[in-house]
């Protein structure tokens, strides 16, 4: 078994407490560093971009399952390219406020559905392409995501929204970061302490999405 699939600390908890991917914890760190699923913040409606196998969505269901008591409830919009597992949800996925989209986020049909759901105020994006090891390759194919995922915080959320994208480093992140800071009152990078190492990958957010003109 190669290093980095051997089970870490990250993904023994993740079993533990019943998510099917590690990465929840990065959520989960930048959540609380920065508020993102605020319980004290009305109804949210959220857009998770390459949401499989769930970890995320199912983090953020089980946190405004905790808030149901809020007058109108809060919506959470999934979409992946491959289904999410279902081992661990015990029905969430099933739930009234809870939509998959299984398909592409740069296809049209896609962009249509996702749109027809929103505004969002909060957009949450993991996804990533398939690693081929040339890291040039996958640098640009992350990039090339990160910029879809940057066309739905520029079309499809509402004022005041927050953003996080996944993109892997090297590529040419500082437009990416200049086109967050004309977008929102605040963009900025953040590696979440549960990253593999020896992992390219970081996360940028966009905080307070500025007013439409
Ligand atoms: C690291 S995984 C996401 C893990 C997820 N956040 C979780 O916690 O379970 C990255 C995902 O991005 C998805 N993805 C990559 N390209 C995509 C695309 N063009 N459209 C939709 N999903 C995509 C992959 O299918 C993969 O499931």
């Amino acid at each position: 078994m190669a290093n980095y699939e051997k089970l870490d600390h990250w993904s023994l908890k993740a079993q533990k407490e019943s998510y099917p991917a590690r990465s929840v914890y990065k959520l989960k760190e930048m959540d609380e560093k920065f508020g993102l699923l605020c319980p004290s913040s009305g109804p949210l409606k959220i857009l998770d971009l390459g949401a499989a196998p769930g970890s995320w969505s199912l983090y953020a269901l089980r946190k405004l399952d905790k808030r149901s008591h809020l007058p109108v409830c809060s919506l959470l919009t999934a979409v992946d390219l491959s289904p999410l597992s279902r081992q661990y949800d015990k029905g969430l996925f099933d739930a009234q406020n809870f939509c998959f989209i299984q398909g592409d986020i740069t296809a049209a049909e896609i962009r249509e559905a996702i749109h027809a759901r929103g505004p969002y105020n909060l957009v949450i994006s993991d996804a990533a392409p398939s690693t081929t090891g040339n890291r040039s390759v996958d640098t640009l194919r992350s990039l090339a995501l990160a910029e879809a995922v940057l066309n739905y915080a520029e079309t499809a959320m509402a004022s005041g929204g927050n953003l996080v994208v996944k993109v892997f480093q090297g590529g040419d992140t500082a437009s990416l970061l200049k086109r967050i800071r004309e977008l929102f009152k605040t963009g900025k990078s953040f590696k979440p302490e549960a990253c593999r190492s020896e992992s390219f990958e970081t996360y940028y957010l966009g905080l307070g999405r500025n007013t439409h003109v």
